[in-house]
């Protein structure tokens, strides 16, 4: 049977789970009745080994009939604190938690995949491992934990995707290189002098100098970053005052920088520090800084990017060349320790509503895509030559 039989005969099941786990979403850290579900759905094949709280909250389950070539395919399982806004029978039944990125859809994915190969087992040649991975939303995320606890071990490469609405059904994206971001956070407390709004000059207003840092901020990537290095500097809250004739004690601003370089996440990182203690401390206040440092750039390996596309190739599904995208993914850590790759499975469709942002409370999945999804982790294990799906032809 072609993989997009196998594909297509499969969905009906992938839709109930991903629509169960759509019903049911946990947010990040707290993904109790997610893993035992998946656990439980895992205990249905005898030949796979199955690993619990890996990393403390997730699962690897491993089938195979020779040690290598070890590949392993990881999805994330955790929802976000918004509320669901749809209206559709598996709207989520816990007030303020949603799947509002698609993790169930992965989740679903990865299933199937497993139910796939384990009926397929005489036709492996290899091992394949399957990550369920807990808390990608939340730093500092479960992927980390997972490898610290040996997830990796026995592993030669990992593959990943993500389905993503902004890219329409039907459409594979990927590059070789960098292709998510380092999501930074800041926050920087101005503390200045406050008085009445009719004596400036006994205070040292934290709303002036918060001001003025923003602006500096904001040249950081027009004038301190190379122009061939991305980045991105967002203010996305200002907070200071509550009475239109008061100069407040302080001011407080909070945001985040993107980057793909190391070296570039530093220095912004440096000038921050600077720009917030000069400014503050020139206008009389000084500054107080919080900056974390968030999940590392998913940088693809190329080889393995050209795996995807060769699968795209041979499935005769579309595929374009993402690309970089200034959001930030755990994935990443996997592939600094080996050979990988991550692709987009586009899963945008306006007739079905599922064409809404990431984390939009509205935010929906074209289940059609998962027979992309499937397809694609199919073909990609097939490319990699840990198992051959197609049967043995009588007539030679
Ligand atoms: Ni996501």
């Amino acid at each position: 049977m072609e993989i997009q039989k196998i594909a297509e005969a499969i969905l009906p099941e992938m839709i109930d789970t991903r629509r169960y786990l759509h019903m049911h979403p946990e947010v990040s850290f707290h993904e109790k009745k997610t893993y035992q579900y998946i656990l439980e759905r895992l205990s249905h094949y005898p030949e796979v080994t199955v690993r619990e709280g890996v990393g403390g909250g997730g699962l690897l389950a491993t089938i195979g009939r020779a040690p290598h070539p070890h590949i392993a395919i990881r999805a994330d399982f955790d929802g976000l604190a918004i509320q669901d806004q749809k209206d559709v029978p598996y709207k989520s039944t816990v007030d303020g938690v949603m799947h509002a990125c698609g993790h169930d859809g992965h989740t679903s994915t990865l299933l199937a995949l497993l139910e796939t190969v384990n009926a397929n087992k005489d036709k492996l040649k290899g091992s394949i491992s399957f990550l369920f991975q807990f808390a990608e939303e939340v730093q500092p995320g479960g992927a980390r934990a997972m490898i610290a606890d040996g997830v990796l071990k026995d592993i030669d490469k990992i593959y990943g995707q993500h389905y993503w609405s902004q890219y329409r059904t039907g459409l594979i994206k990927t590059k070789p290189g960098p292709i998510i971001a380092s999501p930074d956070y800041f926050e920087i407390k101005i503390k200045g002098k406050g008085g009445h709004a009719a004596r400036p000059e006994d205070a040292a207003d934290p709303i002036v100098i918060a001001a003025e840092l923003i602006t500096n901020l904001q040249t950081i990537v027009s004038r301190q970053v190379a122009p061939m290095d991305n980045a991105v500097v967002t203010i996305g809250m200002v907070e200071a005052g509550n009475a239109f004739n008061v100069i407040p004690d302080t001011a407080k601003l909070t945001g985040t920088v993107r980057t793909f370089k190391q070296d570039v996440k530093e220095n912004i990182r440096d000038i921050f520090e600077k720009e917030a203690n000069l400014t503050a401390e020139k206008r009389g206040a000084s500054a107080e800084i919080y900056y974390q440092f968030g999940y590392p750039a998913v940088i693809n390996h190329e080889a393995e990017a050209g795996v995807i596309r060769q699968a795209a190739a041979d499935l005769g599904v579309e595929y374009e060349e993402a690309k970089p995208l200034m959001i930030g993914e755990d994935f990443s850590y996997y592939i600094n320790e080996r050979p990988g790759s991550f692709f987009f499975t586009g899963s945008g469709n306006h007739d079905k509503l599922s064409d809404f942002v990431h984390h939009h409370p509205k935010f929906d999945l074209d289940e059609e895509a998962m027979l992309n999804g499937l397809s694609m982790f199919m073909k990609i294990l097939e490319i990699e030559q840990v198992i051959e799906w197609k049967q043995p032809s009588l007539n030679n």
